[in-house]
This record gives structure tokens, C-alpha cells and sequence, in this order.
């Protein structure tokens, strides 16, 4: 089939590459022409594993190209998927400018009947706005346009997984002509056994919302376990095992750590908190989770605190900025409010990354940003791992132990081996370990 798929960000671009690799010929459009022409030579503008080199074999077997031109998407297909952020606004709703601005360049270009399916996240009723929206843009003559809506569950770090093999596809269609539409697009996952719940548009936008709220939940529940496991002397990993073999509990998204983080989570919590807010329904449960969330970053001061007291003039080494491993992602990482409260409270920051430098350094002020992990965490009172990157848990950690000048690691992902560090001669804390 042909199909374009606009903006191509993490979720566009992943998705556009995916679908041409599936066979399908598509045409990826966004306004930036820089991110364009470098998606158009085979890389992703952003750090995604896998990505590069199926971006490089559509391309080069011609099923996949990318423009910033509304019009050559319009006369290439009839299907276009939309994929562009809708970010949080400060009350925890969405904004739907770019949805919006996306078909106000788009459906003047359209030409004969054609179906438009959002896949960004966002609250139910916004499928049928833009169909509203839709149907005052086109001109008499044009044909039909039929908003349909596809959440997206990928995940940053293994998106391209995520979308080849996704656990279901959701979709709310009102035709049963779009159905069939998007039942064909996705024919070579649903014959590979991938189920397909196709239901109407508002219960399709809010799917997605509830699946990352619940994940969230799950996280907020087993930090605040952690925290429980602190005060009793049991070991959180021990107690989420023997939770997550209960089919009914499952065994994902108990890891405890620093807190959750990413443009999804924090953004999607609030906003299904607001919205049932505003439709009346106060949701008790998720004001916690956001709550336990923002207490979970701050509980690595204390513990650097219990072991160093004063944090002034304390050199602390972050190992990790991301907002978790396989990402340059930092948006709402929780190194950003950890690493302002260890500035504010005096201590002398240090931080490396091996990717999400650069991003890092147009967020983050106050700390010095070293080229390896050993360069941070030399003279060191204490190391934070805070980005659970395969790397920091290869370091050789009687090296380590000679580099600082004090001995403390506090494992924020609970990823390192404690036996190791603490045969070295360091003094090991992770989350919730007794
Ligand atoms: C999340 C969802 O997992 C995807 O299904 C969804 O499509 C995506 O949001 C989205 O809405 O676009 P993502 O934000 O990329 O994906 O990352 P996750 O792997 O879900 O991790 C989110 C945060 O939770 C990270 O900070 C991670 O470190 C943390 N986390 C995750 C934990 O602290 N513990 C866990 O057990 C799992």
C-alpha cells in the first residue's frame, strides 16, 4: 500500500521505516529540512537503536523517502498517518497545535476519498475535533476525508521492536471502509498473530492513555514497595519476583529507581488526571502515583546525605542523564531535579553520559559534563547511577574504588552487581535492597 506518514519524530519515523519495511511504500514528511535530509541519507536525528539501518534499506530498495512537502504527499496516497507531538501544557492537557497545523497544510492537497489516522497520544474527543477540523478545511469536489485514530505503544530504546512485534494494535475507526483500510495496512502483523482491537474513537484514545497511567502506577507501586523494603530489611527484587509470577500481576515494570521519566509518562498521567477532573471525576490514585513520582527522585539526596552528611563542597559523580538507557532522550529525566537539588544543597557535580550529552548540556547548568565514566567519578565522594546504560555495568570496579577519593555507590536502577562493588572495598546502596 502507499501511505505518508507525518512528522517524523521518534514515533513518525520509526513508524514510516517500519511500514516500508513490511513492504508497504511510504513517504515520511516533516517541516524541519534538516531533519529531512538527514532521514533521507538513512539516519534518525535522534539516538534509536536498529533504527539507521532499516531507514538505509527502504530507502535504497525505494520504498521510502522523506519530503517537508504537503502536496507530494497528498498526490502520492490516500492514507496518511499523523505522528507529531502533543506535548503537556502546564495545567496537564495536551496541545494539539501541531495535530491541527498538520491538517491545515494537508487536507487543501487531498484530492479523491482519503483516510487520515492519528497516532499521537491524546484525550478522547480529539479524533472527532479534527474531523470537524477536517471536513471545514476541504473544498467542494475534493471527496472524503475519515479521521481515524491508532495510538502508538512503542517504546523509546527498543521502538523499532516495539513496532514490528507490538503486543496489540488498537485502532477506532467510524466507517467500516476505514476499518478495512487500516486492517490491510497492518495484514502483515495481524496474520503473524498480532491481535487487532478495533472499536470506536473515543475508547481507541483513550486506550493508550490508560495503558501508560497503569504502567506508571505499576512503577510509582513498586518504588513505594522499595521504600517499604528500606524500613523492614527485605529485598524489593525478591518481593517484585515473587509478585510478577502471578500471571495476574506480570513480571514488567516492577523494576524500583530513581522515579519515571520521559515524555509520556509524566505528560500522560497528568493529563488523564485532568481530564477526568474536568469531566468531574476526581482520580485519586494517579494524584499519588505523580506524587510518589516527584518523592522517588528526591530520596537519592537523602541517602547521599545519610552516608556524607552535608552535601557542601561533596563531589558527586552522576553516571547516566537519559531518562533511561538506549535514549538521548532527557525530557523530564529525573538527573534534571536531581542534579539541581545536589547543586542547591552545595554539593560540586560532576556527569557523564554517553549519549544524551548534548542534549544535556542545553537543560542542565551547574555540573561538569567528563568524557568517560571513570573521568567523572575521579575524586569522587560518592557515584550515582542514574541511567542504567550497558556500559557503567562493565566498569572494573577496583578501579573505580582507586579513582575516588570516598566509597560510596548508590545504584538508582539497582543494575550493578553489589557483590562486585562491595569486594572492592565500596560501600553499596541501591533501591529498597533491605
Ligand atoms: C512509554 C510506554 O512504555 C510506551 O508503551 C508508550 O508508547 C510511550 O511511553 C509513549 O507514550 O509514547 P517510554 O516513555 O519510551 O515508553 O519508556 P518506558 O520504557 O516505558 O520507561 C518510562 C520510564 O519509566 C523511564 O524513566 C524508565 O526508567 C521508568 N521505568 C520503567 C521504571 O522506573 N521502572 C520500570 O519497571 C519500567
Amino acid at each position: 500500500m502507499k501511505m505518508s506518514v507525518i512528522g517524523c519524530g521518534h514515533l513518525g519515523a520509526t513508524h514510516a521505516a517500519c511500514m516500508a519495511s513490511l513492504g508497504h511504500e511510504v513517504i515520511g514528511v516533516d517541516i524541519d529540512e534538516g531533519k529531512v535530509s538527514l532521514l533521507n541519507s538513512g539516519k534518525g536525528w535522534f539516538h534509536e537503536p536498529d533504527l539507521d539501518p532499516m531507514l538505509a534499506e527502504s530507502i535504497a530498495a525505494g520504498r521510502l523517502r522523506f519530503t517537508t512537502d504537503f502536496a507530494e504527499a497528498a498526490e502520492f496516497a490516500s492514507v496518511h498517518f499523523i505522528g507529531v507531538a502533543t506535548p503537556g501544557h502546564a495545567d496537564g492537557s495536551y496541545d494539539m497545535s501541531q495535530l491541527r497545523a498538520v491538517l491545515t497544510s494537508l487536507v487543501p492537497h487531498l484530492r479523491g476519498d482519503c483516510l487520515i489516522i492519528g497516532k499521537s497520544t491524546v484525550t478522547p474527543g480529539t479524533a472527532a475535533s479534527l474531523q470537524a477540523l477536517a471536513d471545514r478545511l476541504l473544498r467542494p469536489g475534493q471527496g472524503r476525508v475519515e479521521v481515524a485514530w491508532n495510538p502508538e505503544f512503542l517504546r523509546e530504546g527498543c521502538a523499532v521492536a516495539d513496532t514490528l512485534r507490538p503486543d496489540r494494535i488498537v485502532v477506532g475507526a467510524v466507517t467500516e471502509a476505514a476499518a478495512e483500510t487500516i486492517r490491510e495496512v497492518y495484514r502483515p502483523q495481524t496474520d503473524a498473530g498480532i491481535p487487532l482491537v478495533l472499536t470506536d474513537l473515543p475508547t481507541s484514545e483513550l486506550a493508550k492513555g490508560a495503558a501508560n497511567a497503569f504502567l506508571a502506577t505499576k512503577i510509582s507501586f513498586i518504588n513505594e514497595i522499595a521504600n517499604v523494603c528500606e524500613e523492614t530489611g527485605a529485598d524489593v527484587l525478591e518481593v517484585a519476583r515473587g509478585m510478577g509470577l502471578d500471571q495476574r500481576i506480570g513480571k514488567h515494570f516492577l523494576r524500583p529507581g530513581i522515579g519515571f521519566g520521559g515524555s509520556c509518562f509524566p505528560k500522560d498521567v497528568s493529563a488523564l488526571k485532568q481530564l477526568a477532573g474536568n469531566s468531574g471525576y476526581h482520580f485519586q490514585l494517579l494524584t499519588a502515583v505523580i506524587e510518589v513520582n516527584e518523592l522517588q527522585k528526591r530520596r537519592v539526596v537523602g541517602k547521599l546525605q545519610k552516608h556524607l552528611g552535608t552535601l557542601v563542597g561533596k563531589q558527586i559523580a552522576l553516571l547516566g542523564l537519559a531518562f533511561k538507557a538506549n535514549t538521548d532522550d532527557m525530557r523530564e529525566a529525573s538527573s534534571l531535579v536531581l542534579s539541581a537539588r545536589l547543586n542547591a544543597d552545595g554539593a560540586i557535580v560532576s556527569a557523564y553520559d554517553p549519549v544524551a550529552e548534548q542534549e544535556a548540556r542545553t537543560l542542565m547548568s551547574g555540573l561538569d559534563f567528563a568524557d568517560t565514566a571513570m573521568d567523572a567519578l575521579r575524586d569522587a565522594d560518592a557515584v550515582v547511577l542514574v541511567t542504567e546504560w550497558s556500559e557503567f555495568l562493565e566498569l572494573d570496579w577496583h578501579d573505580v574504588a582507586q579513582a575516588m577519593s570516598g566509597k560510596l555507590v548508590i545504584d538508582g536502577r539497582n543494575a550493578l552487581d553489589p557483590e562486585a562493588v562491595r569486594a572492592a572495598g565500596l560501600l553499596y546502596e541501591g533501591i529498597g535492597r533491605g
